[in-house]
């Protein structure tokens, strides 16, 4: 059994979406003319109403509501309501935690995904690789006892930038290997809202598996800092004796409660980021060349577009910012991810931005409608 592994090396910098400001004095350009598509998030986020003076006055507690929340929210079926849980400052808070409390040993993450995985994991001095999609079906291909070659297998299910997503089989078969071997499936479900048929969440009691969840994506409520750990509560006492109290603040656990609770606006939500992304990739595929793209793929809150080349990532990188347009540039691939844009004002913007590097001619092109 050959694996294409690749040793994991920390960049000097970690990048992400966003930073507006720091775009806007680099570019001249100011902060108020600018449409933000690098973060991946649901532009039209849970509307936040006006807070209850009292939540900016008093300290969080816990069974204020939230806890209530995730559980309907999160329960696969009401019959198995998920109680497994604790409340993290994003998940990031948990992304970072994680390779603190499990010892040292070797781990297996994405070789393209959010890049704070393994960052952290690296930094707490753990062996870190990089697997490819195909390493995890030849997982699945190893004769049976064939023991792993990792103590951790980090999935983010779907990807992000990738978009790549796991179905649920697949991951059950996955995890059934990992816990005949004692090891630990740790997912990254921070997407994965608007595809739940494909959560873990009903295997999240089982000791080898760790399950994040985000209200930063899919409720667009990223500037909250509310995340959800799923795991056995062996960990989750470990966990809880990391964070301390007061995690997430008052305010935060107010909106997060009601966010929850909006299964009208969820459904709604569901519907338009599909429509949203759907109009996106076509807009893409109608203005850019296919002779400078690799593969065009779409998720349900952004498309990821690798280039042919570093050089066409990094013209169209710029000649959207000359536009007044900010998208994730990668720096370990030549892809660039384009989130969706908030209403009419902004997709005209776009358009107009494609159509002008359309004329710009970076290699001969063939614009399909
Ligand atoms: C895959 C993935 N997981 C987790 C996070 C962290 O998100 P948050 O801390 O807002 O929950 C991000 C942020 O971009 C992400 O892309």
């Amino acid at each position: 059994m050959t694996f294409t592994l690749t040793r994991y090396t920390a960049p000097s910098e970690l990048t992400h979406g966003g930073g507006i400001i720091e775009v806007a004095k680099a570019t001249g350009i100011p902060p108020k003319h600018w449409i933000d598509l690098s973060t991946g998030i649901n532009p039209n986020g849970w509307p936040v109403p006006a807070l209850p003076a009292s939540t900016w006055q008093r300290l969080p507690e816990s069974n204020d509501g939230l806890e209530q929340a995730i559980q309907q929210y999160y329960s696969p079926d009401i019959k198995s309501r998920l109680t497994n849980f604790i409340i993290t400052a994003g998940s990031q808070s948990a992304i970072q935690l994680l390779p603190q409390v499990f010892s040292k040993g070797t781990v297996w993450v994405p070789e393209e995904g959010y890049s704070e995985h393994p960052y952290w994991w690296d930094f707490f001095q753990h062996k870190v690789f990089l697997y490819s999609p195909n390493d995890l079906e030849q997982l699945l291909n190893q004769e049976k006892g064939t023991p792993l070659p990792f103590d951790t297998l980090l999935i983010i299910n779907p990807n992000n930038p990738t978009t790549q997503t796991y179905k649920k089989i697949f991951l059950e078969k996955l995890l059934n290997i990992i816990k005949a071997e004692g090891k630990r499936l740790i997912i990254d479900e921070a997407f994965l809202d608007t595809q739940s048929e494909h959560s873990l969440l009903s295997h999240s009691n089982n000791k080898h598996v760790v399950i994040l969840r985000s209200l930063g994506k899919f409720f667009g409520l990223a500037g909250i800092r509310c995340g959800v750990l799923f795991s056995h509560a062996s960990l989750l006492n470990t966990v809880q004796q990391h964070l301390g109290p007061w995690q997430v603040a008052t305010p935060s656990r107010w909106v997060a409660t009601q966010a929850l609770n909006d299964t009208k606006w969820q459904e709604e939500a569901k519907v338009t980021l599909k429509n949203t992304s759907c109009r996106l990739e076509k807009i893409l595929q109608q203005y850019l060349s296919s002779n400078d793209i690799t593969s065009l793929n779409r998720s349900d809150y952004f498309c990821s577009i690798l280039f042919s080349n570093i050089e066409i990532q990094q013209t169209i990188y710029h000649q959207l910012q000359t536009h007044a347009i900010l998208v994730r540039l990668f720096h370990n691939s030549p892809r660039l991810r384009i989130g969706l844009p908030k209403n009419e004002r902004e997709w005209e913007k776009l358009t107009l931005a494609l159509d002008k590097i359309q004329t710009i001619k970076i290699t001969p092109k063939t614009k399909h409608i």
